[in-house]
C-alpha cells in the first residue's frame, strides 16, 4: 500500500514526527507500506491567495510544491495527517495544506482512501485538533480508521510510549486486515448539502459541477451509495 504522510512540524526533534515514524515502522512489520513522508520544513507551500479559481477550474495558479503533494495523495491508499497542537489548533503550515485542497472537499477527491490522524501536544488542546483533523479527512472523503491524540508525558517513559505505539498500530492493522472502512454521518450530511448545491443553477463552480456529472455522483442517492460504488461493495 502507498501511504502519503504529512507531518506539520518544523522541528528537527519533532515529537509528532517521532511518533509517526515509529507507528509506520510498527505497521510495516505486518503490512507492506511504501510511504512518502513530507514534513513542514522540506516543502515549499504558499498560502492560499483566496482567488477561488480552484472551485471553478479545478486548478490552483500558485506554482509551488503543492502539485507534488496532491499527486502523491491521489496515488496513495493511506493518507496520514500528523500535527502538533498549537494553541488548541493545527499550526499554520498544516492549515496551508488544508486550505489548498479545500476544493477537494466538494468532490470527495479522497473517497475510498484510508485516513489516519495524529496530534501531539504538551498537555492540552488535543481534542480540538483531533476533531478538526477528523472533520477535514472525512469531508475529503477518506474513511478515518484511527485518530490518535498524544501528550508529551506519554512519550517520556519508553515502555509506556512503546506500548502506545504497539496498541495503536495493532488497532490500525486489524481494521485494514478486516476491511473495517466505513463512511460517517457527517459524510452523508455533506453529500446531501453538496448535491443540492451542485444542482443549483446559480452555482457557477464549473469544475465541481462537471466533476459530479462526469463521475456520475448524481446517480447515487447518498454518500453510502457513492462509497459502496467506489469501493465496489455489492
Ligand atoms: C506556538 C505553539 C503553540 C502551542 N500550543 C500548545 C497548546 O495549545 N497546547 C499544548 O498542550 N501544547 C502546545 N504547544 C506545545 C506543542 O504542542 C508540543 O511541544 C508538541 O509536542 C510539538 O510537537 P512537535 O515536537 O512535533 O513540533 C505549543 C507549541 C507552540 C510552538
Amino acid at each position: 500500500m502507498n501511504a502519503f504522510v504529512y507531518i506539520g512540524s518544523y522541528r528537527q526533534q519533532s515529537r509528532t514526527k517521532d511518533f509517526t515514524l515509529k507507528l509506520l515502522d510498527s505497521l510495516k512489520e505486518q503490512l507492506e507500506i511504501d510511504e512518502d513522508i513530507f514534513t513542514a520544513c522540506d516543502v515549499n507551500i504558499r498560502e492560499c491567495q483566496g482567488c477561488c479559481k480552484c472551485f471553478v477550474c479545478g486548478k490552483c495558479t500558485i506554482r509551488d510544491d503543492m502539485n507534488i503533494l496532491k499527486n502523491r495523495m491521489i496515488n496513495s491508499q493511506i493518507i496520514i495527517f500528523a500535527s502538533p497542537v498549537y494553541l488548541w489548533q493545527v499550526p499554520s503550515n498544516m492549515k496551508k495544506i488544508i486550505d489548498r485542497i479545500t476544493y477537494w472537499t466538494h468532490i470527495f477527491q479522497l473517497i475510498g482512501k484510508i485516513g489516519i490522524c495524529i496530534n501531539v501536544s504538551s498537555g492540552n488542546g488535543n481534542k480540538m485538533v483531533a476533531d478538526y483533523l477528523q472533520f477535514v479527512m472525512e469531508i475529503l472523503g477518506t474513511s478515518v480508521i484511527s485518530n490518535i491524540s498524544l501528550q508529551e508525558k506519554e512519550m517520556i517513559n519508553e515502555a509506556v510510549y512503546n506500548s502506545i505505539i504497539w496498541a495503536e498500530s495493532k488497532k490500525i492493522l486489524n481494521k485494514i486486515k478486516n476491511s473495517q472502512f466505513d463512511f460517517s454521518l457527517r459524510q452523508e450530511e455533506a453529500y446531501i448539502a453538496l448535491r443540492k448545491d451542485m444542482m443549483n443553477p446559480a452555482n457557477n463552480k464549473r469544475y465541481e459541477k462537471e466533476f459530479w456529472f462526469r463521475n456520475k455522483y448524481f446517480d447515487c442517492i447518498g454518500f453510502k451509495e457513492l462509497y459502496q460504488r467506489e469501493m465496489k461493495i455489492e
